[in-house]
């Protein structure tokens, strides 16, 4: 018989769901009407034969977003969105057995890593007014801790941890000599970043992606910034060619045009005003969260209620935990879309 990974064989995973094309997609925290087509159209044309024909060359890409994000090219690794940059980390910071320290509910890739690598998850809960205890988190950290995962904001619940509270736990990761991960998927729509403490710290890992506000789940584009060594030790751990050509152009033209960002920015203000006027006036219990997203709690049972917007074409999340089992999370998009989404959730909802 051939071997096979304990872990892997051990390890459960919910796939995502798939056929979603044609729906209004409000349960994966991604832009549900994505960027203007003219602007595809415009970097289309520059696949060419001879730039699909060669392997892809990250350094203009990496170039332009360093200078993006004022940092330099030497701290950037970029990697097949930040799902693979998880892995990665795990690889290289975490020795079999060691621990990780996360919050629960959080990303659900943090702990399938865990298990996958063989790592002990040490998930802090969320209490049921959906805020958390620094002081447990930094009590979770000991002597057999490796990696300490935030999420700058969390997803799905939480607000945003202070400059206070995230110093106190890098200061507690240092003296059990563990390195902390700032999981930035969602701080443009909440403006908060820890991205200066790769400076003051030589033990903080930033992730970010091209997956959220920039609307490019589709193309798979993530990145690590941090201090020179550790993005050189994440740089070996990777593939040759981690990141493909078409997620590299597309990620170099959205930085060269800065009024779609802006853009961006605005149009998911605007959408996430107007959702949460309507849920006002409807008088619906709801929990606007830092990142793209927001919980509101139906009349009726949250999975009826989905399975009634599938109906209509439109997709929201459930949970199966406790503390989220009677809410739908969905991710804020335009007006347009805000508007479709209230209309059906009143028709929906009784
Ligand atoms: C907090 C967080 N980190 C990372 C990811 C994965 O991002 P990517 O598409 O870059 O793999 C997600 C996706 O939902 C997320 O919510």
């Amino acid at each position: 018989m051939y071997y096979v990974n304990q872990n892997i064989k051990d390890v459960v995973r919910i796939f995502p769901p798939q056929n979603r094309y044609g729906y209004l997609r409000l349960d994966m925290n991604e832009n549900p009407e994505g960027l203007p087509q003219q602007f595809v159209d415009e970097v289309l044309e520059e696949f060419t034969p001879e730039y699909l024909a060669t392997y892809p060359e990250p350094d203009v890409f990496i170039q332009k977003y360093a200078a993006f994000v004022k940092v330099k090219p030497e701290n950037i690794c970029i990697t097949n969105g930040s799902d693979a940059a998880i892995r990665y980390a795990f690889e290289v910071f975490a020795e079999k057995g060691s621990s990780v320290v996360t919050v629960t509910p959080s990303f659900e890739m943090y702990g399938v890593n865990c298990n996958m690598l063989g790592l002990v998850h040490k998930p802090v809960p969320y209490s049921s007014d959906f805020t958390i205890s620094i002081d447990r988190i930094i009590e979770a950290i000991d002597d057999t801790t490796d990696i300490i995962v935030l999420l700058n904001p969390n997803n799905p619940i939480g607000p945003n941890f202070t400059l206070e509270e995230v110093t106190r736990v890098i200061s507690k990761a240092n003296q059990v000599g563990a390195v902390v991960i700032f999981d930035e998927a969602y701080h443009y729509f909440c403006k908060s970043s820890f991205l200066d403490l790769i400076e003051k710290y030589d033990n903080v890992l930033i992730f970010r992606t091209f997956s959220k506000l920039f609307s490019l789940a589709g193309c798979r584009l993530g990145m690590v910034i941090s201090n020179t060594t550790i993005i050189e030790y994440l740089r070996k751990a990777r593939p040759s060619f981690e990141v493909n050509a078409l997620a590299l152009k597309f990620g170099e033209k959205i930085i060269d045009h800065p009024e779609i960002f802006d853009a961006l920015i605005k149009t998911a203000e605007l959408g996430r005003s107007y959702l949460l006027n309507s849920l006002e006036k409807n008088h619906y219990e709801y929990y606007p969260q830092s990142g793209n997203f927001i919980f509101i709690k139906p009349h009726i049972d949250s999975n009826m209620l989905a399975c009634r917007l599938m109906n209509n074409k439109i997709l929201v999340k459930t949970y199966g935990n406790d503390l989220l089992k009677d809410y739908i999370r969905i991710n804020t998009g335009s007006v347009k879309v805000m508007e479709q989404f209230m209309n059906a959730l009143l028709e929906a909802d009784r």
